[in-house]
């Protein structure tokens, strides 16, 4: 079987919703969660132009512990007060971060990374973790980029 998703959508809002709804089919009856942030990672650094790395930190007893993802080697533990991620993980709060470099206490994994966007993942209350993706453009994700990465995120917190 082959999965061939080429998303080439004309404006970024049927780029996400075409994106979501392959996320949701790549998902859809898929109980291992390992399985399904593997190919959500690889669908979305597929899909978005610009981004240098797509993954996952995963919450293990209050630390953010590394999940499948495409790019660069990354750091591999972080607390809930370190980096970008941390900070997601910490207020609940998507972080859309312009300029990374002004962000206190960002963890520079690849130094090709200039903005990065944090979504928590939440499902019944519990912080499952964090899907972060990172660009080498200052300023990459715009208002919209945080709406279609937040319904992925909506998607993906079901299935971890
Ligand atoms: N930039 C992140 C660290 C993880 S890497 O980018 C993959 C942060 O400060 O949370």
């Amino acid at each position: 079987m082959t999965y061939d998703f080429k998303i080439a959508a004309a404006d970024v809002g049927t780029m996400y919703r075409d994106l979501a709804s392959a996320l949701e089919g790549l998902v859809t009856g898929e109980p291992d969660p390992i399985a399904n942030m593997a190919n959500a990672s690889a669908l979305i650094f597929e899909t978005l132009p610009d981004v240098n790395w797509v993954g996952f930190y995963r919450n293990l007893d209050g630390e953010l512990v590394l999940g499948p993802f495409q790019g660069r080697p990354a750091c591999i533990r972080m607390s809930f007060d370190e980096g970008v991620c941390g900070a997601a993980a910490k207020t609940r709060q998507v972080q859309r971060i312009e300029d990374v470099h002004v962000f206190p206490g960002h963890i520079a994994c690849d130094s090709a990374s200039n903005s990065e966007i944090v979504v928590p993942l939440i499902r019944d209350g519990e912080l499952m973790g964090v899907l972060d993706i990172d660009s080498p453009n200052l300023r990459r994700f715009t208002e919209e980029d945080e709406a279609g990465v937040v319904k992925l995120g909506e998607i993906l917190s079901k299935v971890l």
